[in-house]
């Protein structure tokens, strides 16, 4: 989206020469969408080379500057949005030469900026795929069930934000409480989730329709303002593993988790969902290289919903050197019509009947997999 900057410059311009400098001085404000999904609003404030200034004259100079345009309120609803959920960056250049251009300073300050860690949890698993419907959710509950059973601390963040289903998946409804400013993630079979769906009240009906800075909000909100450190659950111990799905595709979510995240810290494993069609399979490998892109490395992918003899999805990734085979899961028509009920039975209950040994059965195969993939890093 294009915006109109020029009341804006004017104002934020007006408040620096009067409050801040009584001299002349102008400012430009830009925005600009980065390579790797990181929006920054820049603010540059040129000062003419007579003027003189001291650091910190600077400092609150751009303070003031980043007030001003914050509290901005003589703007569209679209630029008010965009103010008060984007980076702002604001730059004082004393302009001894002309042409100082934004470019060159923003390589540095993109460089700069620390990705961050994710409280209380020591090793991240985000489920990704580039196709719609092959079963990202499901995988994410199948993992998270299947190494809860095995006894390991389990969280999941929920970041598809408008199509969640991991609630529905577990049956967990409701509002999350906040305590000292920190989310407290409902509980789910001993599992600790988060997503956009407890965030907002019930009776919002919960579709949201938000552009890519207020996505982007909602994914810190999930990751990083929910405690997932749960101390009358977890005996007040980090989580082993925080399972992340992700809505389909490889847009503002993904870009957004990649670049500010410190995944690598977190031991990532991305674990790559797909079907048998070919469709499915060249989209999937789509979210593959964006996260190799980022530096990952330890890919696996699981074959869902398989139907055919021969493993369609095992063939094809024999292209690729670093992406591992962790295993399928069956197509369950069960899984179709009632899949919070066909997990309880499959999962959560000891049952005996085929179907439920042979699920769990395929996702203690990939769990296995899964957690062996730390050797080859
Ligand atoms: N192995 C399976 N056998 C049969 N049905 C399945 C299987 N896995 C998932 N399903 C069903 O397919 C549908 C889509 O699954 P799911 O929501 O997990 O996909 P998704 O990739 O997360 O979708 P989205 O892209 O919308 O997030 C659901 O109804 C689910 O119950
Ligand atoms: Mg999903």
């Amino acid at each position: 989206m294009k915006y109109d900057f020029s009341t804006l410059n004017k104002r934020v311009s007006d408040i620096a020469i009067q409050e801040s400098l009584r001299s002349d001085a102008s400012v430009s404000i830009t925005y600009r969408n980065y390579e790797g999904g990181r929006n920054i609003l820049i603010m540059l404030i040129y000062l003419s080379p007579n003027v003189s200034i001291t650091e910190h004259e600077k400092e609150s100079l751009k303070l003031k500057c980043t007030n001003v345009l914050r509290n901005y309120d003589e703007c569209s609803a679209d630029m008010r949005l965009l103010l008060h959920s984007v980076e702002i960056k604001c730059v004082v250049i004393q302009q001894f030469e002309k042409n100082v251009e934004s470019p060159r300073i923003l390589p540095n300050m993109q460089h700069k900026k620390e990705k961050k860690r994710i409280e209380n949890v020591k090793n991240i698993i985000v489920v990704m795929s580039g196709k719609g419907g092959v079963g990202k959710s499901s995988v994410t509950v199948g993992i998270a069930l299947s190494l809860r059973a095995q006894g390991f601390k389990v969280g999941i963040a929920d970041l598809d934000v408008y199509g969640s289903s991991i609630p529905k998946f577990l049956e967990v409804r409701g509002y999350t409480i906040m305590e000292n400013g920190i989310f407290i993630p409902p509980i789910a079979e001993g599992i600790p989730i988060m997503s956009a769906d407890f965030l907002v009240p019930e009776d919002s009906g919960k579709v949201f329709s938000w552009r890519g800075p207020m996505i982007t909000k909602m994914m810190d909100t999930i990751l990083s303002l929910s405690r997932w450190k749960k101390e009358n659950v977890f005996t007040d111990s980090d989580l082993d593993y925080l399972i992340i799905d992700t809505p389909p595709g490889t847009g503002d979510i993904h870009l957004s988790l990649l670049e500010k995240y410190d995944l690598l810290a977190h031991n990532v494993r991305i674990v790559l969902v797909s079907n048998e069609s070919m469709i499915g399979l060249s989209n999937t490998i789509k979210s593959y290289e964006l996260s190799k892109k980022f530096g990952l490395t330890l890919f696996g992918i699981i074959c869902n919903m398989k139907l055919e003899k021969k493993d369609i999805v095992h063939q094809y990734i024999k292209n690729f050197d670093d992406i591992n085979y962790l295993g399928s899961i069956s197509f369950y028509v069960d899984l179709v019509s009632d899949a919070c009920l066909f997990y309880k039975n499959a999962m959560l209950i000891s049952n005996n009947e085929e179907n439920s040994i042979h699920f769990r059965g395929e996702y203690e195969v990939i769990v296995r997999n899964l957690l062996a993939l730390r050797c080859f890093s």
